[in-house]
């Protein structure tokens, strides 16, 4: 049977970047139809009422139907950890987040923290993330085992580290590749789900590691391949020294054959003028993680220029170096660093890097991200009156993007009026 979902629609034709806020498509009154896990229909509620007569309605009054958000770099092992103070980047990996991933060699364990993780994306209205497991094959399957009973688009491969981690989280260049490969084997492509060759970064894989995660990449070009660049200025100093003749930090992957249009590099906030012209060529794209920037004090990345140069950028939480699993406070956070770098970025651009934006950077905004007929049914809903300091705000609003934005800046879990997975609801 189908579902027909009504009330404020919010949705895509351009990139409001390029366009404009005239990008966006929203309807006061209007609907969305859902068949078979599908969206089949979007357009005003009364037509679509008039056209399908027997479809299930559900009226959401004043609340925004929105695709569901797009978490395009998490690390849900990291669920537990999650608000760890006072470090930096080495060392709140050594203090906090080494000793927790070793616990993910427990497969109870691992199943325990991912049905947690799904339970609070979903809780906030993110309906696919695209996330670092840990070393250890056993928390790929238990993130795509609890990722598959939810019927959620996910993606996620085995962190790959051979140096300067502790021993139990460290593989070999030869089992990165053959544990990688097997996963690959067993979940790519299977339901919604996609694997992701994962070497972590370059300070904990050797040379010969990257080069065998490069050559599993050429023999699976239908893989993404993701890996963190350039978050933190100590960083990459000391890539500088473990890399003596690498031209800067992107060629580190660039030489060993990591570098492509499926290749996911988080934060890549200190960038050099090389890095970007060849990030742009070959059609890579960058993941802007804005709380975990803020948290553990890595910078400010330059959205808009990134942009403005042609770079695909996708946004995500990064947890739990970010410090929220909200979508919402990831946007909050977005603009808070573009206005600390001059530049306001308008609701209507938050709100495409939390959908479309990430969904391109994943290379699936074909199929999710947005509401259009033949988009798969991941559709979130959200309350733009959810809290008392929220609600006196919006009730001045004077157009749509008044109503939205303090929920962006204020919003949370209280927003999620609903959340639809696959043309199913899920919360
Ligand atoms: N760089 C390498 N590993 C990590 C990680 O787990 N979190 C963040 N924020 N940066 C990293
Ligand atoms: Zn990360």
């Amino acid at each position: 049977m189908a579902d027909l979902l009504i009330g404020q629609t919010l949705s895509f034709g351009g990139d409001p970047f390029a366009e404009g806020a005239e990008a966006a498509r929203h309807s006061a009154r209007g609907g969305v139809l859902v068949e078979g896990g599908m969206i089949r229909a979007v357009g005003e509620a009364d037509d679509l009422r008039r056209a399908h007569p027997q479809a299930r309605v559900t009226d959401y009054g004043d609340a925004l139907i929105s695709a569901g958000f797009i978490d395009a770099h998490v690390h849900y092992p990291q669920t537990a950890m999650i608000a760890s103070w006072g470090k930096r980047l080495i060392d709140w990996l050594n203090s906090y987040t080494f000793p927790e991933e070793m616990r993910f060699a427990d497969k109870s364990y691992a199943a325990d923290i991912a049905g947690r993780y799904f339970d609070l994306t979903l809780a906030n209205g993110t309906t696919t993330v695209c996330s670092y497991a840990t070393i250890h094959p056993e928390s790929v399957d238990a993130f795509f085992e609890a990722a598959q009973l939810r019927g959620l688009r996910a993606y996620a491969g085995k962190t790959c580290m051979d140096r300067n981690a502790p021993d139990g989280l460290c593989d070999t260049p030869q089992t990165a590749y053959d544990d990688s490969k097997r996963l690959l084997q067993k979940w790519h492509g299977h339901d919604r789900l996609s694997y992701v060759i994962t070497p972590r970064f370059s300070p904990t894989s050797t040379p010969e590691q990257l080069m065998a995660m490069g050559a599993l990449w050429r023999e699976h070009p239908e893989c993404l391949m993701q890996t963190h660049l350039s978050e933190q200025t100590d960083e990459v100093e000391w890539v500088k020294s473990l890399f003596p003749q690498s031209r800067d930090y992107l060629d580190t992957y660039e030489t060993q054959g990591l570098l492509g249009e499926g290749a996911l590099f988080g934060h890549a906030i200190y960038l050099t003028d090389r890095e970007i012209d060849r990030i742009r060529e070959t059609g890579a794209a960058l993941v802007h993680c804005p709380t975990s920037n803020t948290f553990i004090g890595s910078g400010l990345f330059p959205t808009a220029a990134m942009i403005a140069r042609g770079i695909r950028v996708g946004l995500a939480t990064d947890t739990g170096g970010g410090s929220s699993f909200s979508m919402l406070r990831t946007m909050a956070a977005a603009y808070e660093i573009g206005q600390l770098r001059g530049s306001a970025l308008h609701p209507s651009q938050l709100w495409w890097l939390a959908t479309v934006g990430s969904a391109r950077s994943l290379r699936a905004d074909s199929r999710i991200g947005n509401l259009a007929p033949g988009m798969e049914a991941d559709i979130t809903v959200i309350d733009l009156a959810s809290t008392p300091a929220i609600a006196q705000r919006s009730a001045r609003a004077r157009d749509i993007w008044e109503a939205i934005f303090p929920t962006i800046m204020m919003g949370d879990d209280r927003a999620t009026r609903a959340v639809w997975v696959g043309g199913k609801q899920a919360v």
